[in-house]
């Protein structure tokens, strides 16, 4: 009998080392022949840790669950599926489940995440067992014809962005994994990287391939210790294998891959301040052109890509363009991992076609706020993100829907605020934020968000409060335009977005007289 605990950060803080610990106990003393599984998240975060089953009829769920409920959970038959007030039934039938498309995410929370054996049994090296006997330019055709997009945030086209790469002059190439997930309300990457290594991994060395790449790097942050953790070992195991090193499944091919840690700064998720830090320099913003595709790390062609874009690219491979094409709307193609977080009673990770509405993901998915207040904003793609307000919950996840209703989905991170919000505060956040994180290379970021901030002071304080609200429009103006990269380019879609949905935060009492 297997009993899976997952290992993934989320479900560690919820306490799932205190579980695991006490249930090898427990085990242990009642003789049992059970063995402990420590995979990765299914991605429901309410009902973590959640602790699985495997039987004859599938694996049933229990969660969430606490160190001492361990014994009572043995009692009650939880090795064969008893019945317990804690037992969600079958894991595959729990709704927040059963309604989701896991093309990216099939493996997380099913597989044992270091196991390749594992890995292989559920589908994987598929991707890359086809890649190896392709033409690079037949593989970077079908990531176009897939549709797929840097899930990253900017959904440029994977395959473009390859094809660039592969026709770009140069003797040494590289894949740089863009794993410095910043956003706030994100943790997909984390996810995969601590789920299923083996698919990021897979998704590299075809990039390798596809480009003429035989070198990547994973860049992550020092935050994420256990998926720094997760990705080392299942590098070393994938190279003693055979999947990594000088002939990738035995064939003509060489990709061999390492993992880089940066400190922590929001900006080293922007893709050229990254090469920077990744080349041992400080966290500077580049200017572009020239695009990494052409100059890139150490000056060499570069495919930077999101740890979702890569991991996305094993299943295009496996089962064709035409598979992953079909899903979502208009020029979103395939599926993407929206983490829901914030005040939400059912945050966690829902992969989907796109196509879902707002309103669907936060009402029905979500099942609205935790506080179970009425849900008054939400942000979508971090911290840079819109808010939208209910009034937008029609808006389909959609890159360019979004984009017309002057907001973007990003890394596709919403986080849910119910009417205790106060939206000059997080205008004056956002303000804040960009003030701290800014790398200070362009005046409107490094300046203007300090004024920003000190703006929204004054309109909170009621100082002359039409005449800075105009002020902090026009700041807004100036940061979209002239900031050289996203940092201080989209700190304005917060403000304005509160700004103008909002407008009567913006309008506080007036200054009292002393
Ligand atoms: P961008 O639009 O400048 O570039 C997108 C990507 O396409 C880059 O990799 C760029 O090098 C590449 N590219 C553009 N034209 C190309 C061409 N002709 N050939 C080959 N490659 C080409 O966007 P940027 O500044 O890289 O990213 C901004 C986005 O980042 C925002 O939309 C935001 O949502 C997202 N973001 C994500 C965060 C996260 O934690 N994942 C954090 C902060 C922002
Ligand atoms: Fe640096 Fe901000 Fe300018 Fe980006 S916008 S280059 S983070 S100063």
């Amino acid at each position: 009998v297997k009993i899976y605990i997952p290992q993934d950060a989320a479900a560690l803080a919820l306490g799932a080392e205190r579980v695991a610990t006490a249930m090898a106990e427990e085990i242990a003393a009642r003789g049992l022949d059970v063995a402990i599984v420590r995979n990765g998240s299914r991605g429901m975060h309410w009902l973590e840790p959640l602790v699985e089953v495997e039987t004859a009829e599938g694996r049933i769920a229990y969660g969430p669950v606490k160190a001492s409920d361990v014994a009572p959970l043995l009692d009650a038959g939880l090795v064969s599926g008893g019945a317990h007030p804690l037992c969600l039934g079958k894991t595959e039938e729990i709704p927040f489940l059963k309604q989701q498309t896991r093309l990216t995410f099939a493996r997380c929370g099913v597989t044992d995440p270091l196991s390749l054996d594992d890995y292989r049994a559920h589908g994987g090296l598929r991707g890359l067992e086809k890649a190896v006997a392709m033409q690079p330019a037949a593989i970077v055709a079908e990531v176009t014809e897939s549709g797929l997009r840097g899930r990253g945030g900017a959904g440029f086209p994977t395959g473009i962005k390859w094809k660039t790469v592969l026709e770009a002059a140069g003797s040494r190439k590289y894949i740089v994994c863009n794993a410095d997930e910043g956003d706030s309300g994100t943790f997909a990457d984390r996810m995969i990287m601590e789920g299923d290594p083996f698919v990021l991994i897979e998704g590299m060395a075809i990039a390798g391939i596809a480009t003429g790449a035989t070198k990547g790097y994973v860049y992550t942050r020092s935050e994420y210790p256990h998926a720094i953790a997760a990705m080392e070992q299942a590098i070393e195991i994938a190279r003693a294998a055979g999947v990594l090193g000088v002939s990738i499944l035995g064939s003509a091919h060489a990709f061999d891959m390492e993992v880089r840690t940066g400190a922590g700064a929001y900006v080293c998720g922007e893709e050229t301040s990254l090469l920077n830090s990744l080349e041992g320099k400080r966290g500077l913003v580049r200017a572009k052109p020239p695009l990494p595709a052409h100059k890139g790390l150490f000056d060499c062609p570069t495919v930077i890509n999101n740890v979702i874009s890569l991991a996305s690219v094993p299943i295009i491979l496996d089962k064709g363009a035409a598979f992953y094409r079909d899903f979502g709307m208009g020029r979103s193609r395939g599926t993407i991992p929206i983490q829901i977080a914030g005040n939400v009673k059912h945050s966690g990770l829902y992969e989907a076609a796109f196509g879902l509405t707002l309103g669907e993901i936060v009402d029905e998915i979500g099942g609205g706020t935790a506080s179970g207040r009425p849900v008054k904003a939400v942000q979508v793609g971090g911290p840079l993100g819109a808010y939208f307000p209910r009034a937008l919950f029609d808006t389909p996840f959609d890159y360019e829907a979004f984009a017309a209703r002057d907001g973007l989905i990003g890394h596709a991170g919403i986080v849910v605020f119910d009417d205790t919000a106060d939206m000059l505060k997080q205008a004056r956040f956002a303000m804040e934020f960009c003030a701290v994180e800014s790398c200070g290379k362009c005046t409107p970021c490094r300046i203007g968000s300090t004024r920003g901030v000190e703006v929204a002071d004054k309109i909170a304080a009621g100082i002359e409060p039409e005449k800075n609200r105009e002020l902090l429009a026009d700041l807004c103006n100036t940061m979209k335009f002239g900031s050289l990269c996203a940092l201080g380019g989209f700190t304005p879609y917060p403000v304005v977005s509160a700004m103008t949905h909002f407008p009567e935060d913006f309008s506080p009492a007036p200054a009292v007289e002393a």
